[in-house]
C-alpha cells in the first residue's frame, strides 16, 4: 500500500485561466496535450482545444491553408524565445510581442499562433489577413470556442500588441459572450466578478440556456442540478468561474453553441 503525504499547492486548471504580466502560469505539469495537424507532431495544444480547432478549420475549410505555429510551450521554450527576440530585435519588440516567461498563455497549452500556408512563415509574427480564408476562420473561431486574445485597441490592457494570429481558446458560451461584448479576458474576468450563484450572468445561445458566475476562494465545491451540465475553472486570480448549462429546445436542431 502507498501511502502519499505529498500535498500539491493549488494550480490553475480551467479554459479561463488568465495568464498576463501580472498574472504568471504556476508551476504545475502541462494538461493533456495533443497535436492539432498531423502535419505538424510537435506543435501541441490541450485536447479540447486541439479538437476545437481541427473542428473549426475543418468547418471553413481552410485545412492545409491556416497552419498552426506554434502552440504549447514549456517555460525553457519561452525564455529561449524571449531572450533569442531580444538578442535579435531588440527589448521593445520583444516586450510587445512576447510574453515574459513565466506569464506566457502558450505555456497553458490553450493558445495557438496560426498562418497563413507559406514557404517561410515568421514564427514570431505570422501572416494572418484579416481577409480571405483567415478572415472565415476570425469569423467562425467564436463558435468553437476560440477568441482574439490581443486585439488592436486593448494594448493597455493586454501589454501585448495587436497579434491577429493568436488565438486562445476559452470555451463556449465564453467564446460567444466575449466576443458579443468586445471584451479581452482581462476585461471579461472583471464584468464577471459582478455575478454570482444567486444573480448568475444568464446566456441563451441556440437550444442552450447558461448560467455563468464567479465563487470566491472559500466557496465550497458545486454539483450541476438534474438535467444540467457543469464546468468550474479556475481564474488564476483567486476565484473560480462556474458555466452552469441546460438543454432548453430539445428540438432545435443544429443549433449551434
Ligand atoms: N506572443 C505571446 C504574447 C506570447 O509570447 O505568449
Ligand atoms: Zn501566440
Amino acid at each position: 500500500m502507498m501511502i502519499s503525504h505529498v500535498s500539491h499547492a493549488r494550480g490553475a486548471a480551467g479554459s479561463l485561466i488568465l495568464v498576463n504580466p501580472s498574472h504568471p502560469l504556476p508551476q504545475q505539469p502541462p494538461p493533456a496535450l495533443m497535436p492539432v495537424d498531423h502535419s505538424r507532431p510537435d506543435i501541441l495544444l490541450e485536447r479540447r482545444a486541439a479538437k476545437l480547432l481541427q473542428a473549426c478549420i475543418h468547418a471553413v475549410k481552410a485545412e492545409g491553408q491556416i497552419v498552426p505555429v506554434s502552440g504549447w510551450r514549456s517555460q525553457a521554450e519561452q525564455q529561449a524565445i524571449w531572450d533569442e527576440t531580444w538578442a535579435k530585435e531588440g527589448e521593445a519588440f520583444t516586450r510587445q510581442y512576447v510574453a515574459i516567461p513565466g506569464c506566457s498563455e502558450h505555456q497553458t497549452g490553450l493558445a495557438i499562433d496560426l498562418g497563413l500556408a507559406a514557404p517561410e512563415i515568421d514564427f514570431i509574427r505570422p501572416n494572418f489577413p484579416e481577409d480571405g480564408i483567415c478572415g472565415s476562420f476570425r469569423r467562425a473561431a467564436a463558435q468553437y470556442g476560440f477568441v482574439l486574445r490581443y486585439p488592436a485597441g486593448k494594448e493597455a490592457i493586454t501589454h501585448i500588441a495587436h497579434e491577429p494570429w493568436h488565438f486562445r481558446f476559452v470555451g463556449i458560451p465564453h467564446s460567444a459572450l466575449m466576443t458579443e461584448l468586445g471584451l479581452t479576458l482581462e476585461e471579461y474576468l472583471l464584468y464577471l466578478r459582478g455575478f454570482s450563484p444567486a444573480r448568475p450572468l444568464q446566456y441563451q445561445k441556440g437550444a442552450y440556456r447558461f448560467l455563468v458566475y464567479r465563487l470566491p476562494p472559500e466557496a465550497p465545491e458545486e454539483a450541476p442540478g438534474a438535467g444540467e451540465y457543469l464546468q468550474c475553472s479556475d481564474d488564476n486570480q483567486g476565484g473560480r468561474i462556474i458555466t452552469r448549462w441546460r438543454r432548453t429546445a430539445p428540438w432545435a436542431s443544429g443549433a449551434a453553441i
